[in-house]
């Protein structure tokens, strides 16, 4: 154990959940305390923790044994403290309420690990004067700043199994088996587990497909003696939200899934994967992305590189200012080499065959 250095950090993780999450606070908190002496105090269930004051000092002991385990310790939710509110006078609004919180508990920085609505909280929060560190975590990879965000690898090995064990029935079947993947407005996850899944139509949001191509593509397939298709299709791409003048409430899958079999008469079923996607034990490589980037947060707070992001680009752990990457969605590049790949198999974007 190095010489106490004096500093109290907070932790906080925040967002939809991800597996990572607890390699990421056994990373940061196990570096603090063991390599710079620092106090560590985790919060409970996101910004809500730091806002009502919720929070347990974390020991050595209560971070070991989770780095493979999935979920978060601290709990998660998505509190958004300077969401606009109707404040009684004499009611402290949430950012005051935390400032408070944190310098009564004499805080040095809060590390907040999350997505992209994270990010922005923390940089809201650095505005008004409590330091912060943002850590990168999504199953939807789009954060901006950061070539990889922990949870994105887990999930795409997830879903790639689910697609997997979704090719035998279909074959069994001979079925066109539409598959829902999540990734919020970005394709990374549906991309990623499309293309190592053998799906063979991968519809994401940065690529407008075209009805009739859908058609057309699956059509083609079962006349070559192909006679069942899978379907890949992104939760955020474009779809009507209106039928026959009626506003309706679809998911994306569901609404392919109706086009496909309407268009083609081909037997045709969804499979919306959701929340599988964000349970269970991290992958090995979300394990030792999320306790890198750990460690590399607990060197930025000792270095007090506060109002930044941890971060790792082209092989390296750096560190991007907030006010840089918070509120930027990292998209698809419709050029990706991935996806010239794809195409050279005959995967089809739905834009064209
Ligand atoms: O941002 C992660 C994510 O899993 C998205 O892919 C998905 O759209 C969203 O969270 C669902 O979140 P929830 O239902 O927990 O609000």
């Amino acid at each position: 154990m190095s010489s106490k250095n004096g500093m109290k950090i907070g932790i906080l993780t925040a967002g939809g959940d991800c597996p990572g999450l607890n390699a990421a606070i056994r990373g940061v908190g196990k570096t603090a305390i063991l390599n710079y002496g620092m106090e560590v105090y985790g919060f409970s269930s996101g910004f809500l923790g730091l806002v009502n004051n919720e929070y347990k000092k974390l020991s050595v002991l209560d971070m070991s044994g989770i780095l493979s385990v999935g979920g978060t310790i601290l709990g998660t939710s998505r509190e958004k403290p300077f969401k606009k509110q109707e404040y009684k006078k004499y009611i402290r609004s949430k950012p005051e309420q935390i400032k408070e919180n944190v310098e009564r508990l004499g805080l040095d920085c809060v590390v907040c690990i999350g997505g992209n609505g994270t990010m922005k909280t923390a940089l809201k929060l650095q505005k008004v004067g409590v330091n912060v560190v943002g850590m990168p975590k999504t199953i939807d990879n789009d954060i901006w700043g950061t070539d990889r965000s922990f949870g994105f690898d887990s999930a795409v090995s997830i879903a790639t199994e689910a697609l997997d064990r979704i090719h035998t029935t279909a074959n069994s079947h001979k079925r066109i088996m539409v598959v829902e993947i999540m990734g919020h407005d970005a394709g990374w996850l549906t991309l990623y587990s499309g293309v190592a899944g053998g799906g063979d139509i991968i519809l994401i949001p940065e690529i407008p497909y075209e009805r009739r191509i859908l058609r057309d593509y699956i059509i083609k397939r079962y006349e070559e003696g192909k006679p069942y298709s899978i379907v890949v299709v992104a939760e955020g791409i474009n779809i009507p939200t209106k039928k026959n003048g009626q506003k309706r409430n679809i998911s994306a899958g569901t609404y392919i899934s109706e086009i496909i079999q309407k268009d083609t008469g081909l037997e045709t079923r969804p499979t919306i994967l959701g929340y599988i996607q964000r349970g269970g034990s991290p992958s090995p490589a979300d394990r030792i992305l999320a306790s890198e980037l750990g460690s590399h947060t607990a060197q930025m707070i000792a270095n007090k590189k506060f109002g930044c992001m941890a971060a790792s680009q082209n092989g390296k752990f750096v560190c991007v200012p907030l006010k840089e990457c918070a509120g930027k969605l990292k998209n698809v590049p419709p050029d990706l080499p991935l996806i010239t790949q794809a195409r050279a198999l005959e995967t089809c974007f739905g834009d064209r065959i």
